[in-house]
């Protein structure tokens, strides 16, 4: 599959309306035209992956009250210290408090297989093929703790019909290491490396620097900051030919700069020329990009 010119990706689903990770926020992200969603992922101790931001629970979930004696020594309670069936106990909450009220309604937790078959189930209902976007989430972190995420994502998504280049679905990663293992195992699928603004990115950031990474991946995901304070990156990245997805666009956190949300994205879509970016407001970025 060729993707559009310009993505939307639902950044941890349709998550500006409703709580993050959560299958409601993913199918509400498919009703919203985007054309890839994103779970993150990490692993449980009896190895599936699920959509989680953190390797911790305790900031999107109840655990505290569901398993009081399961922190451990650093007051966190860790999803890779809890099976499938006791995550599958918790009540999964919005992060941000100016968002989706905590505590209403009924959230769970999903498995990575349990979001694909509802994206898959959209899509052969809609007829729209909506792409996925799986980040894995502290893969060295996983590695120490003797968990093998690579392996595991490959499993998944080989099982799911996932296994060509041209295939929808980004694969994307923080870590150089894990990007490179995936290809090691033969994986074909588009990578997209992650970038923040921290130090241990810095010497990515020439264009020599930005060509050394279409060895291990077809894109990169910046913060949209490092964009705006190095705008070269965009045409350096396309000289490489890769792919540039900035990450994260928010409707109810918009910078002074810019004078709405909408200017924003077009900013970024239009005179920066990115090739999709991470919205919480799918919506929003759909009608951006359906206006031209
Ligand atoms: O994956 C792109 C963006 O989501 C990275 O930041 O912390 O929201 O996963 P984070
Ligand atoms: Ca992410």
């Amino acid at each position: 599959m060729t993707p559009p010119a310009r993505i939307v990706i639902a950044h941890r689903g349709a998550s500006g309306y409703l709580p993050e990770h959560t299958l409601p926020a993913y199918a509400l992200a498919h009703g919203m035209g985007a054309d890839y969603i994103e779970p993150d992922l990490v692993l449980t101790r009896d190895g599936h992956l699920i959509c989680l931001h953190d390797i911790y629970l305790q900031a999107t979930t109840n655990v505290e009250q569901v398993f009081p004696d399961r922190a451990r020594e650093d007051g966190r309670w860790y999803a890779a210290d809890f099976t499938l069936e006791e995550i599958r106990r918790l009540q999964a909450e919005e992060r941000l408090g100016n968002r989706f009220p905590r505590g209403s309604s009924r959230f769970a937790v999903p498995s990575f297989a349990e979001m694909i078959e509802l994206v898959q189930g959209l899509n052969e209902r809609t007829g729209r093929t909506v792409g996925i976007y799986p980040e894995l989430k502290a893969p060295a972190w996983h590695r120490a703790e003797g968990k093998a995420m690579e392996e595991a994502l490959l499993e998944i998504v080989e099982r799911y019909g996932y296994r060509e280049s041209g295939a929808p679905i980004f694969v994307q990663s923080f870590e150089e290491e894990s990007l490179r293992r995936l290809r090691e195992l033969g994986s074909e699928l588009p990578q997209v490396f992650l970038m923040a603004e921290v130090q241990q990115y810095r010497h990515f950031l020439s264009a020599q620097g930005i060509a050394g990474i279409a060895a291990f991946a077809d894109g990169i995901g910046p913060a949209k900051t490092m964009l705006e304070r190095q705008p070269e990156l965009i045409g350096w990245a396309h000289d490489a030919g890769l792919t540039v997805h900035p990450y994260t666009f928010r409707a109810d956190q918009v910078p002074d700069r810019h004078d709405s949300h909408e200017a924003e994205l077009e900013r970024y879509l239009f005179e920066l020329g990115v090739d999709g970016v991470f919205t919480d407001y799918p919506d929003r970025a759909r009608a951006v990009l359906d206006r031209r």
